[in-house]
């Protein structure tokens, strides 16, 4: 009797081939940007304790008090599945001292996450993320840079219709002084218990509220962007005009609200038009206090996290990549024993100088070895036998013209 199918968890998003080859494409434009900037990498592990989220994330978050994959592991201790990367980040660079080094501590990350959100598409409950943090400076040229990063790794997939979206949320005197009209006005428009109590905890989030009555009466709530002091709001001028001194345009959304509640300072975020409900392709801003909040210095910090996911179905939207061009330099085909050992060793070798080689294995007729050599798409295709070996020379078939080249074996390398 056949054995059931046993399928992924639902909400998962995952990768085979042929397309996992432009989630790799993605992933590599959106990471670039990073390295050339000078961020290095950070290896995180996917489980944390859960007081690092609770406590760096916030309890007043979807995030933290709906989404979390939180489980008891074998010695009773709560663990969690990172929910976000900054959290985690913030962590190691306490525990290993980074921030005793050199400031900024500038790192990059990538990997997946999760939240046990609805599934849909775009939203994921396991997905994949770029991220990049770099701590312990407050130059708003910074903020400028880290933006332009991000907008660099959406540039590099050949993405265009997205807009950047920035607002400010100051410095904690700001933030004080509007909480307590923000608050005042929440106070009028007789919310049911939980919404109040989520309000206490950060009544930004009733921006955020998805209920059309909440959203409409929202629209007149006093906003955060009018109330920053002097220093929040030079900052965040300041931020604004190296934007435009980038080329690199924005919309000011003074109702943005991140799911997150580490955020001070800069936050943004990319959206994009095709994407349908999950248009957010990246997200990020200043979390000042966060450092100490983890048990770490009192130092500053900037990052974002790019979501591969969606940044791959809004390339995929726009039609800017395709499977096409993503193939093989030569296709190998054997005839033979003894030129099997010989085609090891030539692919061996052009692999280790970046070529892409693929072999015909098996026992294959030579009919049905060019057959899969024309399917696999590679650009060239060499038979070899006994007879090239010996004259140490094969034709080189141009798989795209058709046009055959007599090379000798050693000179394969400069022919591809
Ligand atoms: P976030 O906005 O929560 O920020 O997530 C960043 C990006 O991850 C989103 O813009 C979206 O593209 C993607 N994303 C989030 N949730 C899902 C999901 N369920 N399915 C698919 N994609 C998703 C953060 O996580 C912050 N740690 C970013 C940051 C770094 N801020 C400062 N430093």
């Amino acid at each position: 009797m056949a054995r059931q199918k046993i399928q992924a968890p639902k909400g998962v998003s995952e990768y085979v081939p042929p397309r996992s080859k432009l989630f790799e494409f993605v992933r590599e434009c959106l990471i670039a940007p990073a390295r050339s900037a000078g961020y290095q990498l950070m290896e995180l592990p996917v489980f944390e304790d859960t007081e690092l989220f609770t406590r760096g994330v916030g309890e007043s978050t979807d995030v933290v008090s709906k989404e979390m994959y939180t489980f008891t592991d074998r010695g009773d201790r709560s663990i969690t599945l990172r929910p976000e990367g900054t959290a985690g980040a913030m962590r190691a660079v306490i525990e290993h001292g980074l921030d005793r080094g050199q400031l900024p501590v500038k790192i990059w990350y990538s990997g997946q996450y999760f939240r046990a959100e609805r599934p849909q598409a775009g939203r994921y409950r396991q997905f994949y993320q770029v991220g990049i943090e770099a701590i312990g400076l407050d130059d708003p040229a910074i903020d400028a840079e880290v933006i332009a990063i991000a907008d660099s790794g959406f540039k590099a997939i050949g993405l265009k219709k997205y807009r950047l979206e920035i607002t400010s949320l100051g410095d904690a005197q700001s933030r004080a002084a509007h909480r307590i009209d923000l608050s005042k006005f929440i106070s009028t428009l007789g919310l049911d218990e939980a919404t109040a109590a989520r309000a206490a905890l950060n009544p930004l989030r009733l921006f955020d509220d998805k209920r059309e009555e909440v959203r409409k009466a929202m629209l007149k709530a006093p906003l955060l962007i009018d109330y920053l002091s002097d220093a929040s709001r030079a900052h965040f001028e300041s931020v604004k005009s190296y934007l435009d001194a980038l080329g690199i345009s924005y919309l000011i959304n003074p109702r943005m609200v991140r799911g997150l509640d580490y955020y001070t300072g800069t936050t943004f975020e990319f959206v994009h038009e095709l994407l349908g409900a999950q248009t957010g392709i990246g997200g990020g801003g200043r979390y000042d206090g966060l450092m100490q909040e983890l048990g770490g210095q009192e130092l500053s910090g900037i990052g974002f996290g790019l979501g591969v996911d969606r940044a791959l179905l809004a390339a995929e939207a726009e039609g800017v990549i395709s499977q096409d061009g993503f193939v093989a330099d030569l296709f190998i085909i054997p005839l033979g024993d003894s030129a099997m050992v010989k085609t090891l060793e030539i692919a061996m070798q052009l692999r280790s100088t970046g070529k892409v080689v693929e072999i015909a294995f098996g026992d294959r007729a030579l009919k049905a070895a060019m057959k899969a050599a024309d399917k696999s798409g590679a650009r060239y295709v060499v038979v070899l036998g006994d007879e090239e070996i010996a004259n140490k020379s094969v034709e080189l078939k141009n798989m795209n013209s058709g046009v055959s080249t007599s090379v000798t074996i050693d000179s394969l390398i400069n022919a591809l």
